[in-house]
């Protein structure tokens, strides 16, 4: 029997069920190449020298590993994730696009942030809010602990965070066009549940595309919201010797400039990111 053309329609896979969503995570949220000037830059203000071991704790796809190893011929790095999968869609997807000698000086771990491994590092970074997976004092304390004893003498640790008013808005959605055209894509980040009494927060990442089609909930997070001074006494509390906030820059328009500098006050912007770098 002649199929009818509706049903032809309907059977036409949809852009979302087509997509990758690790592809679609790198291409909105990460930009290893800064990440990597970054942590050179914080580095050197700190030991005055070039840096070439790294540990990226959740790692996920590992892909500022891949960028660090390619940076320099001399660099290594240790990529250390829970989660099999997305370790797997690393190798498979970046891992793959390095020469061989670069790939042999990563090494990838399958295991809990929580462990000692050897040998120490030059800088250990956790990148997007992921160490708020850990919600009490003592559990922050405890893995700042480990971190810092995963660090040589002259070791750094770098995380980002975030704040500021918008960031509390329950049911926010912040879209961004990612690609435009027919095989573009939407990225949005949803506040979906900021709890007052534990700071508790629900945010989701969905991917909207050009048919119309969603990827709902292709990534989702339940973390605890901490503050920045919050995160310092941690660190100081787990033995790191000094804490720096490195702060973007704005032109006289207002506009972040990519420069980033440690400060002590800053302006209560609606929605900023920062980085933290912790000193051995
Ligand atoms: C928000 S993603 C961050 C991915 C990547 N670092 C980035 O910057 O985009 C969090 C990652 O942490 C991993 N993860 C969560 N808890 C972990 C733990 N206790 N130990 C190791 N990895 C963990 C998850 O599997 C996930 O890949």
């Amino acid at each position: 029997m002649a199929r009818s053309k509706s049903r032809d329609k309907k059977q036409k896979k949809t852009l979302a069920s087509k997509a990758d969503k690790f592809d679609c995570y790198q291409q909105s949220v990460q930009s290893p190449d800064h990440e990597v000037e970054f942590f050179e830059q914080a580095y050197r203000d700190a030991f005055k020298r070039k840096p070439y071991t790294l540990r990226e704790d959740f790692c996920g796809t590992f892909a500022v590993c891949c960028e660090w190893v390619s940076s320099n011929p001399k660099r290594t790095a240790v990529g250390v994730d829970l989660c099999a999968e997305t370790l797997q869609w690393g190798r498979d997807n970046n891992l793959a696009q390095l020469t061989e000698k670069q790939q042999q000086r990563i090494r990838l771990l399958n295991q809990d942030v929580r462990k000692r491994n050897r040998p120490q590092v030059d800088i250990l970074a956790a990148q997007n809010f992921s160490f708020w997976i850990f919600k009490t004092r003592s559990e922050v304390i405890d893995y700042f602990r480990i971190a810092r004893s995963n660090l040589q003498a002259n070791g750094i640790m770098i995380m980002d965070m975030m704040g500021g008013s918008e960031c509390y808005e329950e049911d926010r959605v912040d879209k961004r066009t990612i690609k435009k055209g027919k095989k573009g894509f939407k990225y949005h980040w949803d506040q979906a549940r900021f709890n007052p009494v534990t700071a508790d927060v629900t945010f989701y990442i969905h991917f909207k595309f050009s048919d119309g089609s969603k990827m709902n909930r292709a990534f989702e997070y339940h973390w605890r919201f901490w503050t920045i001074p919050e995160i310092r006494e941690m660190l100081n509390e787990a033995g790191f010797s000094e804490c720096h906030v490195y702060w973007e820059q704005e032109d006289e328009d207002g506009e972040d400039t990519g420069e980033w500098e440690r400060s002590e006050d800053a302006p209560s912007n609606p929605s900023w990111v920062n980085y933290i770098v912790a000193i051995k």
